[in-house]
């Protein structure tokens, strides 16, 4: 059924809310959920798929919230489900108020949204605000005639020359060829920072603004607790599209995109948010070079609640490159009062079990290091499994981007099916049947059980959830730092070097990457890709 965003349920004062588990009637702070909270991404695709097709969905997601609330998590953001023709997976909608088939119904969401309430666990969806799909009705609008009155909802400029783009901004996923494309019928071309199937919408258009709120108030009519935004710094642009100078010339346009009116936008999409009651949070994705560009997203408490920090995606496995990224971080984020996240894998990037090498130990010493940080964690679908990437044979390619690997599904049973239809979209990840969600639960020294004690662990801590973070000098080779918070301490050491170290701190290990000494006092020496998180 084709759903009009301009009628969704309920009005952006009266948001139909569904009935709420105890976790979220019994904040454990005054700080918002969002601060304290541990948000898990599902890639629908990926996660698990109930009608046995091969694809993930949205029933899958539902059968098994249990892992979820066993695990221990505050929220699942869920990846693109809405109707796509799945050029990029499902960031290219051509319906931003529908599901599409593949993952199931309207219905199916709201069972989806209602069971997870119940059972303590918000829900956090995918906001693609950059550009639709050129399926979507308004780009085929668009497209028809110069003088369309949806022809402005998309950017169209004359070429240079014959055959020549607007300018030389390049497109991602694209090898690097050109973010515009021709479009013959009326001798324009249209601007898309991603694929070509990905037209970018014309923010600059207050129609489009008000389309796109629509859209928002859909969903938070529907009861969602906010918005992962995709690209959100990519929505403003300089009118006057002017080349990118070297070095970004280099390199797809969307990297470097910046436009003080995408600050205005973002202002918008935070009043709405907040002309609802229940903390509805925005998690704004500003895929820039460093930290530095992308705190100003935060505004003056008026913009995003919180921004992916990719830092720990791009710093490799060394105490001295993370202590920095750490400092960076705070430098840039403190005097804005603007609260960190942390990230170590997702659905575009090689998942951080292989990027790092070193096998399972640093796997976990890793969830550590993200499970004990400042900073609202993100945890990628199967990192609780200590899962790799997928190798992925030449015919089974089907991502233009190369991501593949990390959207391998996740192995439920051991058993050869893992719990998936006879054809899953893409191969499992290496070691699946050991790996599998049942093999790991059945074992207490398994790296799932690791995360739920540091889920528990953070939960029950003021220190780890909401405490300040100060650095520690420690021996080579070791990340250390103290969080504190109302009189609850703790410490926590990565040893991210190659050989064993003496350290001089003393406290009951609480949790072990390793399981060994836990409820004891730590024995003062460290072995490398092993991290301790102590009570003193
Ligand atoms: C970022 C998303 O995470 C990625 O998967 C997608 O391809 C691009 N934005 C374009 O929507």
């Amino acid at each position: 059924m084709k759903v009009d965003c301009h009628h969704s349920a309920g009005s952006s004062r009266s948001p139909t809310w569904h009935p709420v588990g105890w976790r979220l009637v019994t904040p454990r702070t005054d700080a918002p959920w969002w601060r304290s909270g541990v948000v898990y991404q599902v890639y629908p695709r990926s996660f698990a798929d109930a009608d046995g097709d091969g694809v993930g969905d949205l029933e899958g997601v539902r059968q098994r919230l249990d892992h979820l609330e066993w695990l221990g998590v505050d929220a699942v953001w869920l990846s693109p489900f809405y109707r796509s023709p799945m050029a990029d997976f499902g960031y290219d909608v051509s319906d931003f108020c529908d599901v599409d088939p593949l993952f199931g119904d309207l219905a199916g969401f709201d069972r989806l949204l209602e069971e997870a309430h119940s059972r303590g666990i918000r829900i956090v969806v995918d906001f693609v605000p950059n550009h639709s799909s050129d399926q979507h009705e308004w780009f085929q609008a668009s497209r028809r005639s110069r003088d369309d009155p949806k022809r402005h909802w998309y950017v169209w400029r004359d070429g240079r020359g014959p055959g020549e783009p607007p300018n030389n901004w390049l497109g991602a996923f694209i090898d690097g060829g050109s973010a515009w494309t021709l479009d013959p019928a009326t001798d324009q071309w249209y601007l898309h920072q991603f694929l070509p199937e990905q037209p970018d919408l014309n923010w600059a258009n207050p129609e489009v603004v008000e389309a796109m709120h629509d859209v928002m108030r859909f969903w938070l009519d529907r009861g969602v607790d906010g918005f992962r935004i995709d690209v959100v710094h990519c929505i403003g642009r300089d009118p006057d599209y002017p080349d990118d100078p070297p070095p970004w010339s280099e390199i797809p346009h969307c990297a470097s995109n910046e436009h003080p009116s995408t600050h205005a936008h973002i202002r918008g999409m935070r009043a709405l948010a907040e002309s609802y009651d229940g903390d509805r949070v925005l998690i704004g994705e500003t895929a820039l070079p460093g930290t530095r560009w992308v705190a100003p997203y935060y505004g003056r408490g008026d913009e995003l609640h919180l921004a992916f920090n990719f830092a720990a995606t791009h710093a490799p496995w060394d105490a001295v490159a993370w202590r920095r990224r750490v400092e960076r971080l705070a430098e840039e984020l403190d005097p804005r009062s603007a609260w960190p996240s942390w990230v170590l894998s997702n659905h575009d990037i090689v998942r951080h079990r292989s990027r790092y090498g070193g096998g399972e130990a640093r796997a976990r010493a890793a969830a550590v290091a993200l499970l004990t940080q400042r900073g609202t964690p993100f945890l990628y679908a199967g990192e609780e499994l200590g899962l790799e990437d997928a190798t992925i044979p030449a015919d089974r390619v089907v991502d233009p981007g190369g991501r593949d690997g990390c959207r391998a599904p996740i192995p439920w049973t051991s058993d050869p099916g893992h719990g998936w239809g006879p054809s899953p979209w893409l191969p499992f990840p290496p070691d699946a049947a050991r790996r599998a969600v049942d093999a790991q639960r059945a074992d207490p020294t398994s790296i799932l059980h690791l995360y739920r004690r540091l889920l528990a662990a953070r939960r029950a801590s003021p220190a780890l959830s909401l405490g300040a973070l100060q650095l520690l000098d420690a021996p080579p080779g070791v990340l250390a730092w103290r969080r504190h918070q109302d009189g609850d301490e703790r410490i926590t050491l990565v040893h991210m070097g190659d050989r064993p170290v003496v350290v001089e701190w003393r406290g009951v290990v609480e949790v072990a990457s390793d399981g060994v000494g836990e409820g004891d006092e730590l024995r003062g020496h460290l072995q490398p890709d092993t991290a301790v998180v102590l009570r003193p």
